[in-house]
């Protein structure tokens, strides 16, 4: 396992939550091209990458900074499109592996006060499915998968200065265990794109 984060101090932590020998970090900003050709140079095997650095911001279109929208889309579609370009072509010298992308139910309808953040999703999207009809085109056998959560409690919206109680939303650990299950899943099924909503009646 391969923990990459921008922030040396939270990679670390993470890696000592791991207490696994096997693990190791790289420190990879995903708004630096060099970065990402750094991390991907000295890999000769890869099964699984899972594209899932995001962040957001609420705004209405014309009061969003510019650096924010240009942040938005960097971090979350350009990082996965080239995070994604940089680690295929050892998955296709494999023949193996398992690519998730982690878009959004936002990737699927757009709503206020988040167009930018919609468009980068939708964009993760659009990205994810064109790749799978290339590869089928090409008789791969490396999977890219589309992943779709609704609202979990994790610190992304505190990070983005979006007052919200998140308080009620999904537990990352139960999602976790969801995308695990897609890592998984056999051949003999396809489950190209998996949609997860928050049960409001509970
Ligand atoms: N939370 C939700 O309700 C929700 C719903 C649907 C989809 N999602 C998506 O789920 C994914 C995970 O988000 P989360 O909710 O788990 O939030 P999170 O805890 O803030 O995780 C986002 C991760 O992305 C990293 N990151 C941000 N900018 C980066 C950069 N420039 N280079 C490298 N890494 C960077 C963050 O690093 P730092 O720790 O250093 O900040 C953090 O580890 C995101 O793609 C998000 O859009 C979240």
């Amino acid at each position: 396992v391969i923990i990459l984060g921008k922030d040396e101090k939270n990679v670390q932590s993470a890696l000592d939550e791991l207490k696994n020998e096997n693990a190791s970090s790289v420190i990879c900003d995903l708004r630096n091209s060099k970065d990402i050709e750094n991390t991907s140079e000295n890999l000769k095997n890869v099964d699984i990458l899972i594209n899932c650095a995001g962040i957001i911001g609420y705004y209405n279109l014309e009061d969003h900074p510019k650096e924010d929208i240009q942040a938005q889309i960097e971090v979350n579609l350009l990082g996965t499109i080239y995070m994604t370009q940089a680690i295929l072509p050892t998955m296709k010298k494999q023949n193996s592996g398992t690519i998730i992308n982690v878009s959004s139910t936002t990737g699927l309808h757009g709503k206020p006060q988040e167009s930018v953040y919609a468009a980068s999703k939708f964009g993760v999207r659009g990205f994810t499915e064109a790749l799978q009809e290339e590869l089928k085109e090409q008789e791969s056998a490396v999977r890219v998968l589309g992943f779709y959560p609704g609202g979990m409690n994790t610190k992304l919206f505190v990070k983005g200065g979006v007052d919200k109680d998140t308080s009620s939303f999904m537990d990352p650990e139960e999602i976790a265990r969801i995308v695990v299950f897609m890592l998984e899943h056999p051949d003999s099924i396809k489950m190209d794109q998996v949609v997860v909503n928050r049960n409001k009646g509970v």
